[in-house]
C-alpha cells in the first residue's frame, strides 16, 4: 500500500461472486492508493476475512433464511435483500459516521464515499441525510446497464409466439440484441423488476458517478452514451483483475490440482468449460456435454458446481462408461481457479456462460470463446463477442452433442478458428493498452482516485 492518505472509503457489495469480485478489486485499488477500506457485507456469501487482512469488514444481518439463500431465483433474492438490509445497512453506517454529528464526526474519521453495487436501492436517501457522497458501481457491461432500462417497454410490447422470420432482428432499444435474444431474457422479467429498474435509474442518477469495470475498447458508445443520458462523471476503469488476481475474493475453494493437470497438456488444445456462479442447467443437458466433450476429442477441464445440475447432487448422472471416457481426456472439477487457468499456455478456448467478468477475462488473456448464455447481460455479453468483436463463436442455446462437437472442432481445428484466434489477440492488445500507463482505462482510474480524493474536501 502507498502512504495512507488519511481518507476512507466505505464499500458496499451484493453478495453474487460476479459482483463480490469487482468490488473487491476496486478495494484493493483503492487501497493501494492510500484510501483505508471498510466492507459492509451481508452474512450471506460473506467474504473471508482472512483473505483480507487489511480491510474492515462489517457483517450486517440479511434475514434471508436457508432455503432462501439456496434459491436460484436471483430476482428474488435481489428484492428480499434489499427489504431484509435496508435497516441493518443504515445502523451499520449511522454507526460508522457516529451520528448525531454526522459531518463534524465525517471530517474526523475522514470519510470520503460511499461505493455501493448499483443493485443496492435503498441508500441514497440514507446517504443523503448523513450528507455522505454516494458512487455506484455496476458490474456488467455498460452497454448493458444502459440498455436494460428499455427492458420493461420491451416487456410491454413483447407478442408471443416470436415468429421465425423475427428470430434473427434486431432489437433497435437494445443492441446488439437480437429479439430472440429478448425473448429469452424477458422469460425471468415482472413487475417486480420494473420497479427494481426504475430504482436503480434513479439512485444511480443521483449519486456521484457511476463506475464500470469496462474501458473505451469495449464499451466506447456506451459510455458516451451513458455519459449524456446520466450526467454524472462515468469512470470505465478497465478489466480490474488485470491489475490484483482475484482468487482472494472467491467464495468457493477453487480446485488447485487443474494447474498441473494443465502443465501436462500441449498449448493450446485444452477447451475450457465453465458457466459461472449462478447458471443452472438440467439433467439432460448435463449429458449433452458430456457426450458433446467427449467426442470432440480434445483435452477439456470442466466446472460443473455442487448444485449447479438441477435435481442432483453434482455429476452423479453421468453413466459409467461415460464417465471413464471423460476421464480419459478431461477433468471436471467442482470450481476452478479461473484467471490461473485462462492464463496457461495449455487452454486453447473457452465455452463460456459470458458473464461480464468471465468474458473481459478471457479477452484478456486471448482466449477464443464458445458462447453459451443462459440468463440476463449473458445474451447481450455473447452478441459482442460474436458479432461485433467476432472472437468467438455462438451456440444459439444448441445444448446438443453434435453442435458442441461441430463447434469446438471449428474452433480448435479449423481455419475460421484460427482467424478467430488472430482477432482475439488484437482485442487482447487493445484491452491491455488501456489499463497501460495513459491508457483510456489507466486514465479513468487516475480520475476516480482524483475525484473521490475530492468528494471528501
Ligand atoms: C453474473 C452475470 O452474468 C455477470 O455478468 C454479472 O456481472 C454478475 O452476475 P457470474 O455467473 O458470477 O455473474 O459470472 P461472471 O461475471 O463471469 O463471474 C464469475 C467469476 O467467478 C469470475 O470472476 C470467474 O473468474 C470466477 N470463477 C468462475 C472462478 O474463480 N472459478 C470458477 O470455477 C468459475
Amino acid at each position: 500500500m502507498e502512504k495512507s492518505n488519511g481518507l476512507q472509503v466505505i464499500l458496499f457489495p451484493l453478495p453474487l461472486q460476479g459482483c463480490i469480485n469487482p468490488m473487491i478489486q476496486l478495494a484493493k485499488i483503492l487501497h493501494s492508493r492510500g484510501f483505508s477500506i471498510t466492507v459492509i457485507h451481508t452474512c450471506f456469501n460473506a467474504p473471508r476475512a482472512s483473505s483480507h487482512p487489511f480491510f474492515k469488514l462489517l457483517q450486517i444481518p440479511d434475514g434471508l433464511s436457508e432455503i432462501e439463500t439456496r434459491s436460484h431465483d436471483v430476482n428474488l433474492m435481489l428484492t428480499l435483500l434489499n427489504e431484509r438490509c435496508e435497516s441493518p445497512f443504515r445502523d451499520c453506517l449511522t454507526k460508522l459516521l457516529q451520528a448525531p454529528d454526522s459531518e463534524t464526526e465525517r471530517k474526523k474519521q475522514m470519510i470520503s464515499c460511499l461505493i455501493h453495487d448499483s443493485g443496492w436501492t435503498f441508500t441514497e436517501p440514507l446517504a443523503k441525510s448523513l450528507n455522505l457522497p454516494r458512487l455506484v458501481l455496476n458490474a456488467t457491461k455498460a452497454s448493458f446497464f444502459r440498455g436494460h432500462f428499455a427492458l420493461p417497454q420491451l416487456h410491454r410490447e413483447r407478442h408471443l409466439p416470436l415468429q421465425d422470420s423475427e428470430q434473427e432482428d434486431p432489437v433497435r432499444e437494445f443492441p446488439p440484441l437480437r429479439k430472440k435474444d429478448v425473448y429469452r431474457l424477458l422469460d425471468e422479467e415482472s413487475e417486480v423488476l420494473d420497479a427494481y429498474l426504475n430504482r436503480i435509474y434513479d439512485a444511480t442518477k443521483s449519486s456521484s458517478g457511476l463506475i464500470f469495470m469496462s474501458c473505451e475498447e469495449l464499451d466506447q458508445e456506451s459510455l458516451t452514451q451513458t455519459r449524456q443520458d446520466f450526467q454524472i462523471p462515468v469512470f470505465a476503469i478497465g478489466p480490474s483483475h488485470t491489475r490484483f488476481p482475484a482468487s482472494s475474493s472467491s467464495l468457493l475453494a477453487p480446485d488447485e490440482t487443474c494447474i498441473p493437470w494443465l502443465d501436462k497438456q500441449e498449448d493450446r488444445s485444452v477447451i475450457y468449460v465453465s458457466f459461472g456462479s449462478l447458471v443452472t442447467i438440467s439433467e439432460s443437458e448435463l449429458l449433452e456435454i458430456a457426450w458433446g466433450l467427449s467426442n470432440s476429442d480434445q483435452p477439456f477441464l470442466w466446472v460443473v458446481r455442487v448444485g449447479m445440475v438441477n435435481g442432483i447432487k453434482w455429476i452423479e448422472a453421468i453413466p459409467e462408461e461415460v464417465m471413464e471416457m471423460l476421464n480419459k481426456n478431461g477433468k471436471i472439477v467442482k470450481w476452478a481457479p479461473q484467471q490461473e487457468v485462462l492464463k496457461h499456455q495449455a487452454i486453447g478456448g473457452y465455452l463460456t456462460h459470458n458473464g461480464w467478468n468471465s468474458t473481459v477475462e478471457s479477452v484478456c488473456e486471448g482466449v477464443p470463446m464458445i458462447c453459451l448464455p443462459f440468463i440476463w447481460d449473458q445474451f447481450l455479453n455473447a452478441r459482442f463477442v460474436c458479432d461485433i468483436w467476432r472472437v468467438g463463436l455462438h451456440l444459439e442455446n444448441r445444448i446438443e452433442r453434435n453442435e458442441i462437437e461441430g463447434t469446438i472442432r471449428i474452433l480448435f481445428l479449423e481455419a475460421k478458428g484460427e482467424v478467430i484466434r488472430e482477432r482475439i489477440e488484437l482485442l487482447k492488445e487493445k484491452v491491455g493498452t488501456s489499463v497501460k500507463q495513459n491508457g483510456s482505462a489507466y486514465q479513468c482510474l487516475e480520475s476516480l482516485v482524483d475525484h473521490i480524493f475530492h468528494l471528501s474536501s
